[in-house]
């Protein structure tokens, strides 16, 4: 059988790879590497090296979805002077296109969807042998990376998706369709995963799910989430964990008990919003309202002590008005988050709210997050003023990126970033930190 030249003329062929898009995204790709290392690749950081390219793509918000396109263009000339270099989609734009890719965009030899990312080796050593297209996309009845090669970017935090998938259709969102329906992984598969890492020295363990609160539900026997998090809790000689992103509607009252109660379980939660009016959260489909959202709030400041809540936020949802608009603002002030991922209303293909009338100028959609930015900008600067002078736990990740005489950085478990002088040896470990000064971002501080 005729050989396709990935690993015809080298014994190491080389790889490259870029994520877009979230954490379960960059996890995904941590699989990826993990599966090319296994079939010998090398990984290279350099795109005009690559025999192989693999784009791990995101396409939540059309921005994100252009810098891909343009990427591919690029490509498609380097395979102009090179047709050997083969070209990977991964991730949830292969997934929204499918074979619409082959069509459009020819430069492409082969889709994985999010679902499948586990059967990259299986695809690679398919091209090989044979130059076809290939499209990996159907989602598969069971979630499962057992025995699945992996190639973590950190050894101190090591992310652990719990669950993929959403069943909660936002009206404005495209992951249900990109990431299919709920899937929970299986208590026992988790912690023995967990278990593996901790014994490895990993430090902090990261879950991740689009709604961490509804895992287990797709269970014969559902596992509530808290359950989950009791559980992996006890494991010994964990020191941190946190989790994302928990949905509003299925926060439930055991779950703030369970991160009071479990000192390992970092007292941090990012509990999205997406807009402060009700009319707006109603035609999100979100399901919850301001009033309910206010209760959640309400009961995990004052149930656990020192707790960040941070959020995201959606501005120029379609019919928007600036009532709506005033009512997000005049909630912010009210709640006081932490910290806030904002972002404009995007319009997606094929989701409800993009048939909506009513669609907000984009001029005007700019316009009302730099206000939100500049609001969440003074509350951000007060709540951080008021750690100057106390110590906190930071868990320190490495060299600050300015890399200014010896500086660190880290977190609290409260995610706030921390620079501070100190030895690179400290990297990995749990160090005391006096905040001496603070911006809306970072807290500035002094090892204790
Ligand atoms: N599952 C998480 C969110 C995942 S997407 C949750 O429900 O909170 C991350 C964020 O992207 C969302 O919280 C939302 O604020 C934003 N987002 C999603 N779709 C978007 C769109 N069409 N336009 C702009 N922002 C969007
Ligand atoms: Fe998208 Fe909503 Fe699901 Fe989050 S909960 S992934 S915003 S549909
Ligand atoms: Fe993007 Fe898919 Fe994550 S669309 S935000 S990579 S779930």
């Amino acid at each position: 059988m005729q050989k396709n030249n990935i690993s015809n003329h080298k014994n190491h062929p080389k790889a490259y790879i870029k994520t877009f898009g979230c954490q379960m995204n960059v996890n995904d790709s941590e699989y990826l590497f993990g599966q090319l290392k296994h079939l010998n690749y090398l990984i290279t950081d350099n795109i005009s090296d690559a025999d192989l390219i693999l784009l791990n793509s995101c396409c939540v918000r059309k921005n994100v979805e252009q810098k891909i396109y343009s990427l591919i263009g690029k490509i498609r000339k380097l395979k102009i002077n090179n047709p050997d270099i083969k070209l990977g989609l991964c991730g949830c734009l292969a997934q929204k296109e499918k074979e619409n890719i082959f069509k459009n965009t020819p430069s492409v030899d082969f889709l994985l969807g999010p679902s499948r990312i586990n059967e990259l080796e299986e695809l690679i050593k398919k091209i090989e042998i044979n130059n076809k297209k290939y499209l990996y996309c159907s989602h598969l009845p069971e979630f499962t990376l057992k025995n699945i090669p992996i190639k973590r970017n950190s050894h101190i935090t090591a992310l652990v998706q719990i669950m993929r998938g959403c069943n909660n259709y936002c009206s404005y969102c495209i992951v249900p369709y990109t990431r299919g329906p709920e899937q929970s992984r299986e208590v026992g598969e988790l912690l023995s995963e967990v278990k593996n890492l901790i014994k490895k020295g990993y430090k902090e363990i990261f879950l991740l799910g689009q709604n961490v609160n509804s895992y287990g539900q797709d269970f014969k026997k559902p596992v509530p989430f808290s359950e989950l998090l009791k559980m992996i809790a006890k494991i010994d000689n964990i020191k941190r964990i946190r989790f994302m992103t928990s949905h509003p509607k299925d926060l439930s009252f055991d779950l703030i008990e369970t991160i009071k109660n479990e000192k390992n379980i970092c007292n941090h939660i990012h509990l999205p919003i997406q807009s402060g009016s009700d009319k707006v959260l109603s035609l999100m489909n979100r399901k919850y309202d301001t009033h309910r959202y206010k209760t959640i709030f309400n009961k995990i400041r004052n149930s656990i002590e020192k707790v960040s809540i941070t959020t995201d936020i959606m501005v120029g949802f379609p019919g928007e008005t600036d009532n709506d608009f005033n009512d997000t603002l005049t909630f912010f002030k009210e709640m006081e988050f932490d910290n806030m991922y904002s972002f404009l209303y995007s319009n997606r293909e094929n989701t409800v709210s993009s048939l909506m009338p009513n669609q907000v100028p984009l001029s005007i959609k700019k316009e009302r997050l730099w206000k939100l930015i500049d609001l969440q900008k003074i509350i951000a600067t007060k709540i951080n003023k008021r750690m100057e002078g106390q110590t906190v736990e930071v868990l320190v990740e490495g060299s600050s990126r300015k890399e200014i005489d010896g500086q660190l950085t880290g977190r609290t478990d409260t995610n706030k970033s921390v620079i501070f002088k100190g030895k690179k040896e400290l990297k990995g470990n749990l160090v005391l930190v006096k905040v001496i000064e603070s911006d809306a971002w970072t807290l500035f501080g002094e090892l204790v």
